[in-house]
């Protein structure tokens, strides 16, 4: 059979889904697994307030389709109020809904891209990015982020490190704060250089804010705000509410009037050939924000314990250290350079029962990484970050 030719990049069965196939076989046959790479929110033990949840998807108007490809208006009115409760005054009309983030990352690259121009993204940074890109014919430059200098540093974007990887294919730059595993979020001054490359190569920039909520304290976030050009903010409900199963997401459109009204127009002309959004999602979303605090709360203080645990249990120790991160749901850990990755998190699995992410599948360059979920159950957490620590040791 022939088939489409972008699969030939793909490791299809190498080390990745060897180490998911290992972890499958030990939980069939029983055995019990610290898995700290669980980052599905509805099977974190939180308590979600399911009845609301309930009501909410029996609005009456469920029962009348009233298809619009940018998304119902009472539903991006709902997403309007987040914004203007976060001191930002969106138009809904600025507003097209999509049924995921992934899915919003796609009609962003159909909208910006020809087959074979370029994107930036952040390197480490969020891996669905190669199948979004692949699957759209768009070729993903992964530009790399400063490391931290030790401990207490942080992730950082350089000008240099962007000027090295733009082309003349590049369309667009990326930027997820908080970045999804490594936790940064852009400073002031970053914000200022990631404006004005965008600016000076006339790229557009996709804004991914979904762990935009999960600041730590005292942490200030800086939000992308276009100033010329075209910006795209891209968030969604599977963080926000962490209903990641009613996929629900969006993009909000920036720019000078004219640029926004052209680019409004292609986006609702993608948006209608799928017109993917489900209307009980829609019908539900503005009761459905009305319960973000409680959940979030419980998540932020899933993410502190977890912390405090890690710093508890790294302290006095030199073969795994932890950068904390700003934001987000991740912690990525730092193993003594000689350490293969990919060989230690197989060998984690079958020898101490914890099942982690090799830092590689995020794009960690130089130095040994491995990523975990915070949001894993505190005691599978410690348990099994103490079984790291061990193993590293
Ligand atoms: C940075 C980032 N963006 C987007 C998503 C996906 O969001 P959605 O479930 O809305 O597609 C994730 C999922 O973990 C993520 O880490």
């Amino acid at each position: 059979m022939k088939y489409s030719e972008r699969f030939e990049s793909l490791d299809l069965g190498g080390g990745e889904a060897e180490l998911a196939r290992r972890f499958r076989a030990l939980r069939e046959g029983g055995v019990r697994v610290f898995d700290l790479t669980q980052s599905n929110p509805t099977r974190a033990s939180l308590a979600y307030p399911e009845a609301a949840i309930h009501v909410a998807l029996s609005n009456p108007d469920v029962t009348v389709y009233r298809p619009d490809p940018k998304g119902m208006l009472p539903a991006r009115q709902a997403v309007a109020a987040y914004y203007a409760e976060r001191g930002w005054p969106v138009d809904p009309e600025q507003i097209i809904l999509t049924s995921g983030t992934s899915e919003a990352y796609s009609f962003l690259l159909k909208l910006l891209c020809d087959p074979e121009d370029e994107i930036l993204v952040p390197s480490p940074g969020y891996p669905l990015l190669d199948f979004v890109s692949l699957l759209e014919n768009v070729h993903l430059v992964h530009f790399p982020l400063a490391p931290p200098a030790g401990t207490d540093g942080r992730w950082r974007v350089t000008r240099e490190a962007l000027e090295e990887h733009v082309t003349r294919r590049t369309r667009a730059l990326v930027w997820i704060q908080p970045n999804n595993p490594t936790g940064n979020v852009a400073s002031p001054e970053e914000a200022a250089v990631l404006r004005s490359f965008a600016e000076a190569h006339g790229l557009s920039i996709l804004v991914d804010e979904v762990f935009a909520d999960y600041c730590r304290p005292g942490v200030t976030f800086t939000p992308l705000r276009a100033e010329e050009g075209l910006v795209f903010t891209l968030n969604g409900i599977s963080k926000i509410l962490a209903l990641p199963q009613m996929k629900l997401s969006w993009i909000v459109i920036e720019g000078a009037a004219g640029a926004l009204r052209d680019a409004r127009e292609r986006l609702e002309i993608i948006a209608d050939t799928y017109l993917s959004v489900n209307m009980p999602v829609q019908t539900a979303l503005s009761a459905l924000m009305t319960h973000a605090r409680p959940v979030q709360g419980q998540i932020r203080a899933r993410l502190e314990e977890n912390e405090a645990c890690a710093r508890a249990l790294l302290h006095g120790q030199d073969r795994v250290q932890c950068v904390l991160p700003e934001g987000g749901w991740y912690l990525a850990l730092r193993l003594p350079d000689e350490v293969d990755e990919e060989a230690f998190a197989l060998r984690l699995l079958s020898e101490a029962q914890v099942h982690v992410h090799p830092g590689y599948m995020f794009g960690f360059g130089a130095g040994a990484w491995l990523a975990v979920s915070l949001l894993t159950p505190p005691e599978e957490f410690r348990e099994g970050l103490a079984r790291i620590i061990a193993q590293a040791s």
